[in-house]
Order: structure tokens, then C-alpha cells, then sequence
């Protein structure tokens, strides 16, 4: 090969090369500000858009957001029910008292914990919580937590519509739907609740 040839090659695979990592950095730029955007912008939605529809595909992701979620000794100690029953719902919202948006939305997601399989069942749970919640807001779906676990009433009143097995509790029903109105995260960055090594 005649030297011209060799360098030309050379400045060729240096500027292929070149381009892939500055694509790969760029790629991960894009996977950062997504990921931070969606957490920093997640934020409780309570009014809904009656009548529109969350989609199966949607309804699909968020429930392997759910599962997606940490677990103490990767137990998994979660069950999702999807509750789409407009007759349920309707129930649910009059008698859970801090619930009352059921009444607005198409569909709920019941994040439930098997109490025999962990006795952490609560925190597990709560991570696939918010997964889900995270997960609504990248698919620009408004959901709020609204707590079951630990009250009785509440536990009873979700038990009893949807027979739920003995041994499973209803941790958190989150309505979702596509969100009314304008709705902004809140900022809750506060510097005097970090502690650097000693108290
Ligand atoms: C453990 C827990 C229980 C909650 N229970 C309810 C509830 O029953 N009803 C409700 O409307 N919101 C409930 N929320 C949502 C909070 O009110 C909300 O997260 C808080 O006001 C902060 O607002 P943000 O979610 O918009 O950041 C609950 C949140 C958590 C983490």
C-alpha cells in the first residue's frame, strides 16, 4: 500500500470512530435529560379527562414499570389490578375518603402486596409505586398515590370489590387518566435536609 493510500485509510477509520463515540455521548446526554425530566416533572394529578381512554400498550407499560422496581431479596412480593369497571370504580370513590378522583378516571391500578411472601411486602410496593408513577408521567398520563395501607376502612373497601385473596393487602390505588387543567411539579429541593457524613 502506498503511504497516501495508508494515511487516507487512517483519517477514515480515526473519523469513524470519532463519530461513533460523540454519538454514543450524545445518546447518553439524551437517556440523562430524559430520565431526570420525567422524575423532576412527576407530580400528584387528581383531575382527569373523563372519557378519554388510557391505551392497552400504555396500561401494559406501566405495569412492567411496576415490575421493574427493586425488592428486597428480589422477592417481587407485588400483584397488579387493573381496575376498569366503571361500576367499581364509581363504588371506590365514594367510599374511599382521599380517593375521590376514581370517579374521573377510566382506570386504576391497585399495587397490592403478598404478606406472606415478605413481610416488607409495603416497601417493595412502594417502589413499584412509584415506577408506575414515573412511568405515567413519561407517557404524559396524570396518576396520584392514593393510600390504602394502613388504614383498616380503606384496605376493607378495596378488598371487598375486588376479592382480593387473604393474604394480599391493597398498598395504594393510583387513578389515571389523561390530566385536566394544568398541573407543575413541585420544587422540593432544600439543602437544609442534606447531611454530609456526620450529622
Ligand atoms: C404514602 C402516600 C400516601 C398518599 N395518599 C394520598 C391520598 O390518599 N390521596 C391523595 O390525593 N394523594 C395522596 N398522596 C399524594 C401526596 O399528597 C403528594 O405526593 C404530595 O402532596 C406531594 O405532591 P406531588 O406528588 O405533586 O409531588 C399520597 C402520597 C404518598 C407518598
Amino acid at each position: 500500500m502506498s503511504k497516501k493510500y495508508f494515511f487516507i485509510s487512517l483519517i477514515t477509520v480515526c473519523t469513524i470512530l470519532f463519530s461513533s463515540c460523540s454519538q454514543k455521548e450524545e445518546n447518553q446526554i439524551t437517556k440523562k435529560d430524559a430520565a431526570l425530566s420525567v422524575i423532576f416533572n412527576r407530580k400528584s394529578v387528581r383531575n382527569f379527562i373523563k372519557d378519554r381512554q388510557v391505551s392497552d400498550e400504555d396500561i401494559q407499560m406501566l405495569i412492567k414499570a411496576g415490575m421493574a422496581a427493586p425488592s428486597g431479596k428480589d422477592t417481587r412480593p407485588w400483584q397488579f389490578l387493573i381496575i376498569n369497571d366503571r361500576d367499581i370504580l364509581d363504588k371506590m370513590a365514594k367510599e374511599l375518603p382521599t380517593a375521590k378522583m376514581l370517579a374521573e378516571v377510566p382506570m386504576a391500578i391497585v399495587v397490592c402486596g403478598d404478606t406472606v411472601r415478605s413481610s416488607y411486602w409495603y416497601l417493595d410496593c412502594s417502589a413499584a409505586t412509584e415506577n408506575i408513577l414515573l412511568a405515567a408521567e413519561a407517557l404524559d398520563l396524570g396518576a396520584v398515590w392514593t393510600a390504602s395501607y394502613p388504614y383498616r376502612d380503606r384496605m376493607a373497601t378495596v378488598i371487598k370489590h375486588t376479592n382480593m385473596p387473604a393474604q394480599v393487602l391493597p398498598l395504594v390505588v393510583i387513578p389515571i387518566g389523561y390530566p385536566k387543567g394544568n398541573h407543575s411539579a413541585k420544587d422540593k429541593y432544600d439543602e437544609s435536609k442534606i447531611h454530609m457524613n456526620k450529622w
